[in-house]
């Protein structure tokens, strides 16, 4: 597809395509009474938990992003080989690399696409989308994928119970495509004050740290495990809000006024209360869904996104605000205007294409076993057969 239709014709970035998994397993504030000292009264009435999902056995935050990112091609209809970049936002990657993005890559049989894990926490999502927005607007790709997908239950402390009764496990992704029509991402805004690296995070092998053989960092934070300073990082995060939301409305040339909807990051119900009174808006203006998941982290406003748009809150034409805080300290705000995408009617066609994806995914992992057939083949023949081995310097 060519949209450009001259050479200084705008291109715009629009969400085409939204979808989420959570995992099965969920985890109430009951059950946490029995694992920390905490009553589901505290975690209620000061975050607004009542539950959040906890990853099984068999999901990890590649298989949760992939399920997200799979109906997010299915609401646009698009082939896994449409797809030009794949950015995955994650705090829990599958491993420090191959990235996560690269499995998800691969599972969908993206073929063409270039992948990777981006890390700003809490901001991940929305950092993700304003770089695939500029890829588009550049003319460089025309199809990207973005994806928030987190295993937070898995770096938690169990025994921190101002941490492991907030977060949950979850994925959402949507499909952002290029298209001559004006609307779609407007304006954003990103920032980071690394001054606040010691108020929230989850040290790991880079870090200096390391070479303690006890595995604790020097302050007391483990490895791999969680920190926070939780009455800091909520004083910032109701400071940010109101701050980069009227930021990123200014750069859009609108106020608050045209605002239809705030999909803002899933961290406590008191912060986006705060927000709204900062902002001197109804809080109902903030899609707020975190009694049932708690916070995903770089998940939380995909998900929260589809849920409002499966509400039917999201509606053509209207501008809606995505905003995200955490770990960096990182924070932004964007404004979307929304295009009217939505799923492909049922039909022959749809039902055709449908089935060429999910051959796309099965042939990709049999792709899988294939190639490292063929490598485990080729190292055996090399090994034990008198090949003669080129040099490297030889033609
Ligand atoms: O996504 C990343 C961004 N993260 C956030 O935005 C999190 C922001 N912070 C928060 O949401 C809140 O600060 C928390 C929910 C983490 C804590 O709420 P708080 O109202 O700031 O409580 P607190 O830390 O000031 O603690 C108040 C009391 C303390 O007891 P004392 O010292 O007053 O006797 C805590 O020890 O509540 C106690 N406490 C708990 N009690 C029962 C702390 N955690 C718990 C708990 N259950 N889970």
């Amino acid at each position: 597809m060519d949209i450009r239709n001259g050479p200084s014709a705008a291109i715009y970035a629009h969400i085409v395509g939204w979808g989420m998994a959570v995992p099965d397993g969920v985890l109430s504030n009951a059950d946490l009474e029995a694992i920390v000292e905490t009553s589901d009264e505290w975690i209620r009435t000061r975050t607004g938990i009542r539950e959040r999902r906890i990853a099984g056995e068999r999901d990890s935050t590649a298989s949760l992003g992939l399920r997200a990112a799979q109906r997010a091609l299915d609401v646009a209809d698009l082939h896994p080989t449409e797809i030009d970049l794949i950015i995955v936002a994650t705090s829990t990657p599958e491993n420090i690399f191959p990235s996560t993005a690269s499995l998800i890559q691969h599972w969908l049989g993206a073929t063409k696409a270039g992948a990777f894990d981006l890390s700003a926490a809490c901001s991940g999502f929305v950092y993700g989308v304003e770089m695939a927005a500029q890829a588009i607007r550049a003319g460089g790709i025309q199809t990207a994928v973005i994806i928030g997908a987190e295993t937070m239950t898995r770096v938690l402390d169990w025994q921190d119970r101002g941490t492991c009764i907030l977060f949950g496990d979850g994925a959402g992704a949507v499909v952002l495509r290029a298209s001559p029509t004006p609307g779609g991402v407007l304006s954003s805004v990103l920032r980071s004050d690394g001054s606040g690296s010691d108020l929230l995070g989850i040290p790991t092998v880079g870090s200096e740290d390391l070479r303690h053989s006890d595995f604790h960092v020097q302050n007391g934070h483990r490895l791999g495990k969680m920190f926070m300073n939780g009455g800091e990082v909520f004083k910032f995060a109701t400071r940010v809000i109101g701050e980069s939301i009227t930021q990123a409305l200014d750069k859009a040339g609108l106020t608050l006024t045209d605002v239809s909807l705030i999909v803002p990051h899933q961290a406590n119900l008191r912060i986006i209360q705060a927000a709204a009174r900062a902002l001197k808006v109804d809080s109902d203006l903030f899609v707020s869904n975190l009694d049932r998941y708690g916070n995903t982290s770089a998940a939380s406003i995909p998900i929260a996104l589809c849920e409002a748009i499966e509400q039917g809150r999201v509606k053509d034409d209207q501008h809606i605000v995505f905003v995200g805080f955490g770990g960096g300290l990182t924070w932004a705000a964007m404004v979307i205007k929304w295009t009217g995408a939505r799923p492909p009617e049922p039909g022959a066609s749809t039902l055709i294409k449908q089935q060429r994806r999910q051959a796309s995914y099965l042939w990709a992992r049999w792709q899988t076993q294939l190639r490292r057939l063929n490598r485990r083949i080729s190292d055996f023949l090399a090994r034990f057969l008198p090949i003669q081995r080129q040099k490297p310097d030889q033609d």
